[in-house]
């Protein structure tokens, strides 16, 4: 038995201590990218397409079995983080610092929805979507930036198109995308004082786990105040439900991610639509805006003016 522990001891030590030529080269130039909400969806695309494209990735994820999940993929470690709870960002940070390999760039991906008209939805669901999709990544940003400017790194949101639209039901939505627009824009400036590149992803519909979970959180919320859904609500639900399995996956949204951590100079604003039709209305949902803001106001622009500030948009660097 003394010759067995003995045995064993010797090889755990001898597994600690020699690590391959190949992981220890790699720890050395791996450069770390923490994903937020990499259990699923989107953020599961992005953490496995920065990891196999050469990047040492923290992959954020809440439930055991998640976690379990991302540290079976290669240049992947699991990192448990609600972005809701100051103490789980804390101990992230530590977490990292103590790997050793530093920090060039988050993604801040974690993010919920909620799906009811402005007159019903509870004040609570408008903070809980806030509190993920808003105050998420100002905090985990804050928390990291020490390291990113110590790396002149890299950090960016995954926004949305309704960032840009909003409409029926999508008011609580709205409100937190168009909330993580004006963040972006203010942080880029900031953190550009440190050499810190702040970018934002703009998906349009996308095959993931989160209409799911909206119609589960509505029916949910339902069940609380003793509703039952109506049959149309029902087909509503199932429908959106089924709506996500006609999606494409979310490729070209870790194409987006990836690129905005290999660029020399990466963009300011990703917009990553799965067909036309969702660019088209993007595109003229916000030329629509500057339409309203320009017409009957003191100092209206021409026709010619608008095309001329749009010509220097179009010319502008990022
Ligand atoms: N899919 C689309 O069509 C689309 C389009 C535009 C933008 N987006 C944005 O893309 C991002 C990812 O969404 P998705 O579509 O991939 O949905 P998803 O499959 O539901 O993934 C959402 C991720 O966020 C995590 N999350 C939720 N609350 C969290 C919290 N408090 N702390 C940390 N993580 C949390 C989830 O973890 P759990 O599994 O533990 O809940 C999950 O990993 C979101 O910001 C979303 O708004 C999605």
């Amino acid at each position: 038995m003394k010759r067995l522990l003995q045995i064993v001891s010797i090889t755990l030590v001898i597994a600690m201590s020699m690590p391959t030529p190949a992981s220890a080269a790699d720890h050395d130039e791996q450069k770390a990218v923490l994903v937020t909400g990499a259990s699923s969806g989107i953020g599961l695309a992005i953490a496995k397409k920065l990891a196999a494209n050469g990047f040492y990735v923290y992959a954020g994820a809440r439930k055991p079995a998640d976690l379990e999940m991302l540290d079976a993929i290669g240049n992947i470690s699991s990192v448990r983080l609600d972005v809701t709870r100051h103490e789980e960002i804390d101990a992230a940070v530590e977490f990292v610092k103590s790997q050793g390999r530093g920090l060039y760039g988050v993604v801040n991906n974690a993010g919920v929805a909620a799906y009811l008209p402005m007159n019903d939805v509870p004040e609570e669901d408008i903070d809980w979507v806030f509190d993920v999709n808003v105050y998420g990544p100002y905090r985990v940003n804050k928390a990291f930036a020490p390291m990113l400017i110590e790396s002149g790194g890299r950090t960016t949101l995954i926004g949305s198109i309704s960032g840009y639209l909003s409409g029926r039901y999508s008011g609580t939505y709205s409100m937190s995308k168009f909330a993580t627009e004006a963040y972006t824009d203010a942080y880029a400036v900031e953190m550009a004082d440190h050499s810190v590149h702040v970018s934002i992803i703009e998906p349009g519909g996308y095959k993931s786990r989160i209409r799911e979970k909206v119609v589960q959180h509505t029916l949910d919320q339902m069940k609380d105040a003793g509703l039952e859904p109506t049959d149309e609500q029902k087909q509503q639900f199932d429908a959106m439900v089924a709506s996500n399995e006609g999606l494409k996956e979310p490729d070209e949204v870790a194409e987006a991610a990836l690129h905005v951590m290999t660029a020399e100079k990466p963009k300011r604003r990703y917009m990553v639509t799965p067909n036309l039709e969702q660019a088209t209305l993007t595109i003229s949902a916000a030329l629509g805006k500057v339409a309203q803001l320009n017409r009957d106001q003191p100092y209206e622009f021409s026709r010619q003016q608008l095309i001329e500030m749009l010509d220097e948009a179009l010319a502008a660097e990022y």
